[in-house]
């Protein structure tokens, strides 16, 4: 991983007032440049060959500058330094950068740790822990004993994922491959909230060190399974997977969201212990269960898709914000102060 040292020596070569924000042309690019040019922020896509022309579809979230690349792997580092750009990871840029993206030699939004935690199954769950939250089991293949999702390496969105339940069953799909876990298959409502770490202020919802933000929550379609009770009524079997194709709203009941904050809260606090905070956004992955109770079965350490809901806002951003706040835009509004306070270095690394 590159040092901190690096990082800041290269952020205090910026002139703060060209500041712009970068990130790679998916996921949640369009909400991010959008967000940013609300707040007056130039900014740059990374874009693979012919694929800019979907960006003219959407002028106000179209970014400033291309910059195209062949491969996604190897991006432009020095040329985004020389531009004085801020990447933003999200989860394609994670995805395709892999575990070279610590060694990126431009400042990134948020703390680069957290992204080597979410990246490695057993660190996440050890920092889910850490949290205090409540976890499905993982459970030792030889022992499956009651349906357990398996997952594959990698966050592709659920890509590859099954259920299993037995020892039979996993040997079948799954034997002999490296970095396969299963879980118990929680049962109940999925909830993604989305959650905005700062530490630049302690007024509003507080933690040990700054303060924090339930921007929204959305629920997500995954194909096949989530649209099964129309397989199963027109007398079709097959077999359910969890591919990720795109995301809807959700509103909790009021009285659940006391866990929501507190379990937001445990992340922050737990990554500040284990490994030096996690400032920006993030989104715990939960189920709730019959009783009420939160299980909780990833954490995202970066701005998630669920997010593209809210462009202009979300149902819980109307009573924070008096102006539309998408994550895009917050994610703008942070870099602003920080910079304007001197405190580039408290939210980048
Ligand atoms: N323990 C579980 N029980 C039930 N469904 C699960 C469980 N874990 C994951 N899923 C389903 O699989 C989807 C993808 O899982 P996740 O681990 O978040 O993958 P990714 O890393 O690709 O985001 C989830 O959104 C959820 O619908
Ligand atoms: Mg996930």
């Amino acid at each position: 991983m590159i040092s901190k040292e690096r990082i800041s020596e290269i952020l205090s070569g910026y002139d703060a007032k060209k500041l712009k924000i970068a990130s790679i042309c998916s996921h949640s690019s369009l909400q991010l440049f959008h967000g940013a040019r609300q707040e007056g922020i130039k900014t740059i896509g990374i874009c693979a060959e012919g694929r800019e022309e979907i960006y003219d579809a959407f002028p106000l979230a179209r970014p400033d500058r291309f910059i195209t690349v062949e491969d996604m792997r190897n991006l432009p580092e020095g040329e985004l330094a020389a531009d004085n750009a801020i990447l933003i990871p999200h989860g394609s840029l994670v995805e395709y950068t892999g575990a070279g993206l610590v060694d990126l030699e431009v400042p990134i939004l948020g703390n680069r740790h957290s992204l080597a935690w979410e990246r490695d199954r057993t660190k996440m769950f050890e920092w889910m822990k850490a949290a205090g939250l409540q976890m499905p089991e993982t459970i030792d293949p030889k022992k499956i004993d009651r349906p357990c999702v398996v997952k594959t390496p990698g966050a592709k969105g659920g890509m590859g994922y099954r259920v299993v339940a037995s020892p039979e069953e996993f040997e079948e799909h799954f034997g002999g491959q490296i970095g396969v876990i299963a879980q118990e298959y929680l049962i109940g409502v999925r909830a993604y909230p989305h959650y905005f770490y700062s530490p630049l202020s302690k007024d509003g919802y507080r933690t040990a060190e700054g303060k924090l933000e339930l921007l929204g929550i959305d629920r997500r379609f995954e194909s096949n399974i989530d649209e099964a009770y129309r397989t199963s009524i027109a007398g079709i079997t097959f077999k359910p997977s969890f591919t990720v194709v795109g995301n809807e709203l959700l509103v909790l009941r009021e009285s659940l969201l006391g866990d929501v904050m507190d379990m937001g809260k445990g992340i922050v606090e737990a990554a500040e212990r284990l490994f030096g905070g996690i400032p920006g956004p993030f989104c715990i992955e939960t189920v709730i269960d019959e009783n009420m109770q939160f299980y909780a079965f990833e954490v995202s350490a970066r701005i998630v898709a669920g997010t593209n809901i809210f462009p202009l806002g979300s149902p819980y951003t109307a009573f924070t914000y008096e102006e539309p706040m998408s994550m895009g835009r917050r994610i703008a509004v942070e870099i602003k102060r920080a910079a304007k306070e001197k405190k580039l270095g408290k939210i980048i690394y």
